[in-house]
């Protein structure tokens, strides 16, 4: 893929990931993703802003080819998938300077072990002239990691945000065209790496919520021509406002636990409550995380193994846990055989979750009636509390 020109000497380059299905080892990548760096040419400096991962660097290096002098790189954030092939950057432009927060200077080092002499540090709210053109550096910390910044260019009102407003989608459109496509992927990208601090990336919304923005150029998708969509969007994620929604990861071995998943499922809609169920065989969990943004109830559904939770419920609670979603409620139902310690296990878990939970419901072998009539009175219990909390 060549540049391709937001605006005037304003650039995208990088790498569009069509392929990719994991990132981190962990992510599922359902559209794959696009490694996003940004050229500005201004009158009297040039400057990169990010880069790619390392493997894809003959990429970025065809599209800096016509590029004779770079004066600065710009790391917004130094995480691998931004920052892996800066090394050959520098040595490519042995006389440009990388520019980073004073966090990401430390990170960087560590990780791609550049010479400390080839720094600069910016602090909040500072200005780099590029001649015609001002880049301003607003410090954003936990959006995802402690040391990331986005950078604004004064005279083009472009925000460049690197990882917040990301969206792992590989296409050829440069600028968003289809809001509910990329609306999703957002989602998916906030709650698997945002969501956890979303106090913190409140207080940068805020933050960034005084500029004039007229495009959001992030790292990861596409460019936002109309970033109140966006940011409308985020502003509700980290709201702290559930709805009236139960999301039910689960397991069954033999259909016990299934079936009760069946019974309580039908029980909640019956009472106007939403449902989002996750056969944890065969989910993605970019798709359980997704849910766990605005849910107001989780539910675990899980057979006891071996004395103890299903291994993939363990999973399942270990990530709810890491994610932090808001939920205000959360019960385990199951099945078990003759004992075992699956409801103290899952419980140990999730000390991060701000949860009430929920008298569980387990079954001893396949389910009875006064069993259904036992989730049947779970279902009235969320209901219930659900309206008293407001949740619709
Ligand atoms: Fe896209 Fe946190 O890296």
């Amino acid at each position: 893929m060549n540049p391709r020109k937001i605006k005037d000497n304003v650039y995208w380059m990088g790498f569009i990931d069509w392929d990719s299905r994991l990132f981190d080892s962990l992510i599922p990548l359902p559209d794959g993703t696009s490694y996003n760096a940004y050229l500005i040419e201004g009158s009297e400096k040039t400057v990169l802003i990010d880069a790619v991962e390392d493997e894809f660097y003959y990429e970025l290096e065809g599209q800096l080819k016509d590029v004779a002098k770079l004066d600065y790189v710009i790391s917004l954030h130094a995480e691998q998938d931004h920052s892996g092939c800066i090394p050959q950057i520098l040595a490519r432009y042995p006389e440009a300077k990388l520019i980073t927060s004073p966090k990401a200077k430390g990170i960087l080092m560590d990780l791609l072990h550049i010479d400390e002499e080839l720094f600069i540090t910016v602090k909040d709210g500072e200005t780099l002239s590029l001649g015609d053109k001002t880049l301003e550096f607003i410090l954003t910390p936990w959006v995802h990691w402690p040391e990331t910044m986005v950078a604004y260019l004064q005279e083009d009102k472009i925000l460049f945000s690197c990882d917040f407003f990301g969206a792992h989608i590989a296409t050829s459109d440069l600028f968003v065209t289809d809001e509910a496509r990329v609306y999703e992927a957002a989602k998916r990208y906030y709650a698997e790496i945002m969501m956890s601090f979303r106090n913190v990336v409140k207080k940068n919304l805020e933050k960034i919520s005084a500029y004039d923005i007229e495009l959001i150029a992030p790292s990861h998708g596409q460019i936002y021509p109309k970033p109140s969509f966006i940011l409308d969007a985020h502003k509700d994620w980290v709201s702290g406002q559930m709805k009236n929604k139960v999301v039910i990861p689960y397991i069954s071995m033999h259909n016990s636990t299934k079936k009760m998943v069946d019974h309580f499922v039908a029980a909640l809609v019956e009472r106007g409550v939403k449902v989002e169920q996750f056969n944890l065989t065969v989910t993605d969990i970019g798709k359980l995380a997704i849910e766990l943004v605005d849910a107001g109830t989780i539910v675990i559904g899980t057979p006891t193994i071996l004395a103890g939770p299903h291994p993939d419920a363990v999973y399942a609670a270990y990530l709810a846990n890491a994610l932090r979603p808001g939920a205000k409620f959360l019960s385990i139902i199951g099945s078990y055989g003759w004992g075992g310690r699956t409801v103290e296990i899952l419980a140990g878990l999730i000390p991060n979750l701000k949860v009430e939970v929920i008298d569980p419901v387990l079954v001893k072998g396949a389910p009875k009636a006064d069993d259904f009539k036992a989730l049947e009175n779970l279902a009235d219990t969320i209901a219930a509390k659900h309206k008293e909390e407001g949740l619709v």
